[in-house]
């Protein structure tokens, strides 16, 4: 895959899932430094995309883009001070994938990308080769993102 090519499957699939649920809402919420939820997903959905091509995986990419950009669906701003936002680290992908379910019909795979993102913090690790690749991309999108 081109990284046109690359952009243009994200974008369809972020205008889905912003005609059929809240993925625009994620655009007002900060996740590292001056990064939206929204450009976060964005990014991890592109690299995810790159690996997945680097490791000549040849399956359907539609769940590794949906999962990817579903993974922090998690819709409010974490930096608030509220009891509900605790523990955001342990808890995001929860949230995330009960917002989602809310709105979208998941696939397997597209569930366990996003329930399995925080390995290791919480000690369930993916098990399937797209909830990995998410899981390794998110890791360095959130360095990057941090650091920039
Ligand atoms: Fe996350
Ligand atoms: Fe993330």
């Amino acid at each position: 895959m081109t990284p046109s090519d690359r952009k243009r499957l994200i974008a369809k699939h972020v205008r889905e899932l912003s005609r059929d649920g809240r993925m625009q809402r994620s655009r007002n919420f900060i996740q590292h430094g001056s990064t939206s939820v929204y450009e976060h997903s964005v990014r991890v959905a592109y690299y995810s995309l790159s690996m997945a091509d680097f490791l000549h995986l040849h399956r359907d990419r539609r769940e590794l883009v949906r999962g990817a950009l579903l993974h922090d669906y998690f819709l409010y701003d974490w930096h608030e001070k509220d009891k509900s936002h605790n523990l955001h680290g342990f808890r995001h992908p929860f949230t995330a994938l009960r917002n989602a379910e809310a709105d979208f019909t998941l696939s397997r795979r597209e569930r366990n990308i996003i329930l399995r993102h925080m390995f290791p913090l919480i000690p369930a690790p993916p098990t399937c080769l797209e909830g990995w690749i998410v899981c390794m991309v998110d890791k360095g999108c959130s360095v990057y993102e941090v650091i920039k």
